[in-house]
Parts: structure tokens; C-alpha cells; sequence
């Protein structure tokens, strides 16, 4: 064995690289890009600049905590996507560059795999928390709201999806209505704690199957706000607790009716969550209280696993390098990709 892998993650404003062996992560360093702040939200060209500055610290780091020489990594694992195509493209070129100097090979990896794969990330020899196949996966961020079949580390089915905004994508949108800064997911979740979350109630969408839709969540939200800013000047400032709560339950309701008739209709009982909204404390509520309620075996990531980060990316590497599934040096990066 020794099987050793550098991971490599650029595809949105993380910059990260992660060094697992046989299976067993030895380190994840995560550079988190400040400097969008500014702008209410990512700036793609700024994102690429910053990953380019930090990508040759972030590695010698990784390899450093890890204890690792260059010379003993087995292979490169690199996010070819999806995420942002000048982003993407400074972590690909590192890769490539990287293991022809070294002469090992490259291996590509979809990012919301990745995700998904976060859930067999070990972090010593006897952590046996992993989900046994095949298991339900809710996989909420940004940029993306699925439940996933996943029958093996390779096979994975996507049952559900959105049919326009992303989860994540509603909490910030919805936070930015309110004048919370980006992103705003993480700022509803500590407001909530202090709110009533029956003071406010919004239509949730009657969609057929096991697809989700925020978009008409996110104009009632909208429209709730614009009426009463008529009536009082103040009412954001005075009702944002419970906005913040009434708001979150709305979501996580929308998000568990579905992942809830997926798991019933399929006969599943073992069930996952991964992707930056998997940190939230209300979708972690409703896990605990499905587990009860219903037998599921449910599994929640570490909160570091939660956001993009190279850990995952180098265990799906390291799956894939078991498959000996690589890439060629001409690979060029996705900005869009299914799972
Ligand atoms: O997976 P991720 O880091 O990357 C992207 O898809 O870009 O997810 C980021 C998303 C953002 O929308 C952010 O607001 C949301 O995850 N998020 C949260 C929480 N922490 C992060 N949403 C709700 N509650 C949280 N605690």
C-alpha cells in the first residue's frame, strides 16, 4: 500500500490542498478568499488572482503538516470542475505542472462527487463512521440542491435536483434583501436562534418527484419585506430574528418533504447531507429528528468538511487512483458538469 495523495481544490473563492494516505487524511489546508467581501458576493476574476497567490503557499503547506516529501506522492488529484472556469483553471494547470515535474499521474475529479465522497474521509486508521451503499445523499450549497443515489464510490444517480435556484442560494439571496453581508446562509443560521419561527409563513412549491425550487420562495420573501417596508420603515430591523427563522424552517421543510418521500419511496434508510448548507444548525435538527422519527441512519459531516475543501477531493482521488481512472495531461477543466 502507501498510497499517497495530494488533492487540490480551486474551484470557486477556496483555495485548498489535502494530503490523504491509504485512505487516512493527514492534512487539509483551506485559504479562504477575503477579498470578496467587499462585493456581495464572489468576483470570478479576483477568485482566480487570489488562487493563483495562494496556490504554491497552500500546497507546501499541506505537504508540510502532512509530513510528506514531494517525491513520495503516488498522484495528483485535482476539481476539473464544476465551479468557475478561471478559477478552475489555475488549480488544473498547478496539477498538470506539478506531476509531469514529479512524473506521476493526474487524476480529475467532479466537485460535487467530491462532496458526496466527504463522508469516507478518514481521519485515522480506526474511524469508522463511513455510510454504507447504497445511501441517500442531500447534497445542498450554492451552487447546487440534489438527492443523490449513491450506489458506490463511482455509481452515483442523481433522483432530484432544482429546477432553478440552489438552497444556498436562497439564504444568500434572501439575506442580501435584508442587508446582511455575503454570504448570508451562516448569518440567517445564528439569527434564527433568537427568532419565532411560526411568525412568518411563505408558500412552499408543489413540484412533482423529488425536485426542489427556491425561486418562488425567494420573491414571497421579497414581497412580504416590500409590503410591510410600506407600513413601517423599521420592520426589517425590528423582525429579523424572526424572519431569519420562519425563513430557515421554510427551507429545511422543503428540503426534507422531498429527501423524506425519496427515502420512503426508495426504501432507504441511511442518509447523508453534504455541501456548505449541510453546516446548518436547523437541517441538522431535522436530521436528528428524521433519525428518531423515522430509523434513519444518518450521517452529518464534520463542519470543515462541510464547505469546499481538498480533503474530499483527495479521497475521490484516492478511489479513483484504485481504479487506476486517469487523466491525460490535455485535460481541460469544466465549468459546468453533471455529477
Ligand atoms: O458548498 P459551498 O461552500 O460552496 C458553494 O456552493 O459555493 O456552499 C456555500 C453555501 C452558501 O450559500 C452559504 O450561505 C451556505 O453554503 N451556508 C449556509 C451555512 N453555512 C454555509 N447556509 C445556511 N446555514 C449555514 N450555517
Amino acid at each position: 500500500m502507501n498510497t499517497i495523495i495530494l488533492g487540490i481544490e480551486s474551484s470557486c473563492d477556496d483555495t485548498s490542498a489535502a494530503v490523504v494516505r491509504d485512505g487516512v487524511m493527514l492534512s487539509n489546508v483551506i485559504s479562504s478568499q477575503a477579498v470578496h467581501e467587499a462585493f456581495g458576493g464572489v468576483v470570478p476574476e479576483l477568485a482566480s488572482r487570489a488562487h493563483q497567490q495562494n496556490i504554491i503557499p497552500v500546497v507546501s503547506e499541506a505537504l508540510k503538516r502532512a509530513g510528506v516529501k514531494k517525491e513520495e506522492l503516488s498522484a495528483i488529484a485535482f476539481t476539473r470542475g464544476p465551479g468557475l472556469m478561471g478559477s478552475l483553471l489555475v488549480g488544473t494547470s498547478f496539477a498538470k505542472g506539478f506531476s509531469s515535474a514529479l512524473g506521476i499521474p493526474m487524476i480529475d475529479v467532479n466537485h460535487l462527487q467530491a462532496h458526496v465522497l466527504a463522508h469516507f474521509i478518514k481521519e485515522s486508521e480506526d474511524d469508522n463512521h463511513q455510510p454504507d451503499f447504497p445511501f441517500l445523499c442531500l447534497l445542498v450549497s450554492g451552487g447546487n440542491s440534489q438527492i443523490i443515489k449513491v450506489n458506490s464510490y463511482k455509481d452515483m444517480e442523481v433522483i432530484g435536483q432544482t429546477i432553478d435556484d440552489a438552497a444556498g442560494e436562497a439564504f444568500d439571496k434572501c439575506a442580501k434583501v435584508m442587508g446582511l453581508p455575503y454570504p448570508g446562509g451562516p448569518i440567517i443560521d445564528r439569527l434564527a436562534k433568537e427568532g419565532n419561527k411560526d411568525a412568518f409563513h411563505f408558500n412552499k412549491p408543489h413540484i412533482q418527484g423529488y425536485n426542489y425550487s427556491f425561486s418562488g420562495l425567494k420573491t414571497s420573501f421579497l414581497y412580504l419585506l416590500r409590503d410591510r417596508l410600506k407600513e413601517d420603515s423599521n420592520f426589517v430591523e425590528k423582525n429579523k430574528s424572526d424572519l431569519c427563522a420562519s425563513l430557515q424552517a421554510t427551507i429545511v421543510d422543503i428540503l426534507m418533504d422531498k429527501l423524506r418521500k425519496a427515502a420512503k419511496d426508495l426504501k432507504i434508510n441511511e442518509v447523508a447531507v453534504a455541501g456548505g448548507v449541510s453546516a446548518n444548525s436547523a437541517v441538522r435538527g431535522a436530521f436528528e429528528e428524521h433519525a428518531v422519527r423515522y430509523g434513519w441512519k444518518i450521517h452529518l459531516p464534520k463542519f470543515s468538511f462541510t464547505t469546499d475543501n481538498a480533503a474530499m477531493v483527495a479521497i475521490t482521488g484516492y478511489y479513483k487512483y484504485l481504479d487506476n481512472d486517469f487523466c491525460s495531461i490535455d485535460v481541460t477543466p469544466f465549468a459546468r458538469v453533471e455529477l
